[in-house]
């Protein structure tokens, strides 16, 4: 039978990124199936709904028409909920490990167990569903979880850019959705250079540039004690020799430390009040990776600040580029602004 071919619109993604990027696109709800995934040199080319912030470059190519593959949530749902309660759910969802974590609205409340059980009937890697009971919230940026379905646990081994980390979930900030700018700060790290990790939670940015990077030391500062306790576990799992983990406030703890080659700074609701402090263990050459959230017309009020606590310090810097990783609202995105203080 002839192949039936459709132009659709592919991201092209490096073969060795590929299972990842499927999985993202999948969570993301992006990923179209229905359609062959193409191979050419050293990419794969996956079919998408639609056009996105992503990483990786679109094109569109002439994809051949396949028969539906294995289920969504969505699709597994169907029959089981009111129309309209299935219509306004948000199906996409956060994988740490074997735990999956959906944002369902409260008033769906009622349909938790059936939610819950048939995510894990779709994605057999799962063992445990819970859902975000409250935002972001204090100074540890925690969120509460209730459980929807599978065994009631917190903690999973998550695996992301080669090194395995133990996640408490509800005790410890976590995103897998930063394991992409995790890996764009690992590729800028130059053999030999000092790093520090302010608010390093239980260490996915420390671990990434230990295991992956010929960084001569690693440090990181964490006030949260569940997280520290982690961090620390987390470098002895990956077997690194290299980081340092300490349990407290950056403002205390920095000044202590000496200066460094690159600071990275992951506490976009506040970075800019710490500035001043990673500032105090910068050298002439030290790079800063700064995180905010801020409105896309605003971006670069991040400059701004940086622009501010420079002038009060007598010190230069040169704007090395800003970009998007992640967003937190409609137009309003998670940026990381790069210096190079002079
Ligand atoms: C957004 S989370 C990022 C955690 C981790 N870097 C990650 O990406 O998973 C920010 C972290 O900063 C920690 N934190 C907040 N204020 C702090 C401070 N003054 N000193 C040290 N850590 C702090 C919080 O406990 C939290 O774990």
């Amino acid at each position: 039978m002839a192949a039936f071919l459709i132009c659709m619109i592919t991201v092209k993604v490096p073969l060795q990124e590929a299972e990842r990027a499927k999985q993202e696109l999948m969570r993301q709800g992006y990923f179209l199936s229905g359609y062959s995934v193409q191979k050419e040199g050293d990419h794969l080319y996956f079919p998408v709904k639609e056009r996105f912030d992503s990483p990786y470059a679109f094109e569109e190519r002439a994809l051949e028409a396949r028969p539906e593959q294995p289920q969504g949530l969505r699709e597994t749902l169907k029959g089981k909920l009111p129309a309209d309660v299935l219509g306004r759910l948000k199906t996409a969802y956060d994988q740490v490990g074997d735990i999956a974590i959906l944002e369902i609205d409260d008033k769906f409340k009622g349909y938790d167990a059936t939610i819950g059980k048939a995510l894990l009937d779709t994605n057999p890697k799962l063992r445990t569903v819970l859902a975000k009971a409250t935002g972001h919230e204090g100074a540890y940026r925690t969120q509460h979880m209730r459980l929807l379905a599978g065994e009631d646990k917190r903690v999973a081994v998550h695996k992301e850019n080669g090194v395995s980390l133990i996640v408490d979930v509800e005790a410890v900030y976590f995103s897998a959705r930063l394991s992409t700018e995790r890996k764009r700060i690992m590729e800028r790290v130059q053999p030999g250079e000092r790093v520090l990790v302010m608010f390093s939670g239980c260490g996915p940015y420390t671990c990434t540039l230990a295991k992956n990077t010929e960084a001569e030391e690693v440090v990181g500062v964490e006030i949260n004690p569940r997280g520290h306790e982690l961090a620390e576990e987390n470098s002895k799992l990956n077997e690194l020799t290299n980081v340092k983990n300490y349990k407290g406030d950056v403002r205390e703890i920095v000044p202590e430390l000496g200066e460094f080659d690159r600071i990275l700074m992951p506490l976009p609701r506040s970075a800019e009040t710490f500035l001043d402090v990673a500032l105090g263990a910068s050298h002439q050459g030290t790079i800063i990776h700064f995180y905010s959230f801020l409105h896309e017309d605003d971006y670069a009020q991040a400059d701004t600040w940086i622009q501010g606590v420079c002038d009060r310090a007598g010190r230069r810097f040169e704007l090395l580029g800003s970009v998007k990783c992640g967003q937190q609202a409609p137009r309003v995105f998670r940026w990381c602004t790069d210096v190079k203080i002079l």
